[in-house]
């Protein structure tokens, strides 16, 4: 029912707007050399914007770790990964955000596995939505999006960080928050995004000294599975832009954010939201 609802509120926002639909049209991946001897560890890479982050850090010369929570998926996800690239370093290990009591084991797993690579980067972009009212939410609702946004980005950034730090790896780590992380806040979610930004002020904080960079970006309404389910229309109207961001966009932008190019920027979080949540933050629907 609420699908059909959905559909119906979309159609008439197109009509009113004399919007003609736009199919996804994915915009150029940055290339070249930024990543170059870099070693990434991707939270959440099997799709969306964890996937493009694997995608462009790999055209830009990176060896990539990517994490889920199924096997099967990293799976298929290194296998188009190394469709297009098929010199690339993938690795692709189990990694479940929600299990914290399980994640040293599993950073250990991937430290072995690699090779003797040098992990220096992390991108925490693991992350689930739940759009549920205040009045309607529910403890168990209210967990699972606390526990895998934020509970989970903050546990596993505490391993990796130790182990950049033992090793003296002068690196980066970049959070994924969202425009939700500056609306205000009534969902689990736009509560955990605004815990990502504030998180990665107090990290880049904490990691200035040690030669470790922290940024988040914020990106707003992106076309994945997260919003438009499979939908390939990425016409939105109650966006300042009229449509939603690429995950390609994203990507390219979280590229230069873990380059030598950014070292200055530290503990900021770089809006790439179309205006929502800077603009406006009356557009979350
Ligand atoms: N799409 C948007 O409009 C938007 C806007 C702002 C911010 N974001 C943020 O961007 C990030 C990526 O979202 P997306 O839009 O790309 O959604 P997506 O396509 O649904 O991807 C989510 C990714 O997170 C992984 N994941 C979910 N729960 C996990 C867990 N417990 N442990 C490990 N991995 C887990 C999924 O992997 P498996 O399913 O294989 O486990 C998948 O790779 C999230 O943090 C999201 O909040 C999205």
């Amino acid at each position: 029912m609420s699908k059909i609802l959905r559909a119906l509120r979309k159609g008439f926002r197109e009509i009113l707007r004399y919007n003609p639909i736009k199919k996804y049209v994915p915009v150029p991946v940055l290339e070249g050399e930024l990543l170059k001897d870099r070693v990434a560890l991707i939270t959440g890479g099997t799709s969306g914007i964890g996937y493009a982050i694997a995608y462009s850090f790999i055209k830009n010369g990176a060896c990539v770790i990517i994490t889920g929570r199924s096997q099967s998926k990293i799976d298929e996800a290194i296998k188009n990964l190394k469709k297009e690239n098929a010199n690339a370093e993938i690795y692709g290990f189990e990694l479940d955000n929600n299990k914290v009591s399980k994640m040293s084991e599993s950073f250990n797993r991937i430290v072995n596995e690699i090779d003797k690579k040098k992990i220096d980067i992390l991108v925490n972009n693991a992350g689930i939505i739940n759009k549920t009212s205040f009045w309607n939410a529910s403890e168990e609702d209210f967990d699972s999006v606390i526990n895998t946004n934020l509970k989970g980005t903050y546990f596993l950034t505490k391993i990796v960080a130790k182990y950049m730090v033992d090793n003296k790896i002068e690196g980066n780590i970049l959070n994924v928050s969202s425009s939700s992380s500056v609306r205000p806040a009534i969902t689990s979610y736009q509560l955990a995004k605004w815990g990502i930004r504030a998180f990665t002020k107090g990290l880049a904080k904490e990691l200035c000294s040690k030669g470790i960079v922290v940024n988040s970006i914020a990106p707003g309404p992106t076309a994945t599975d997260m919003l438009l389910d499979g939908d390939d229309n990425i016409n939105r109207p109650s966006s300042p832009i009229g449509r939603y961001a690429t995950p390609e966009e994203i990507a390219s932008l979280s590229v230069i954010l873990v380059s030598n190019l950014a070292k200055m920027i530290d503990g900021d979080t770089l809006m790439a939201t179309g205006g929502c949540g800077n603009l406006t933050y009356d557009d979350w629907d």
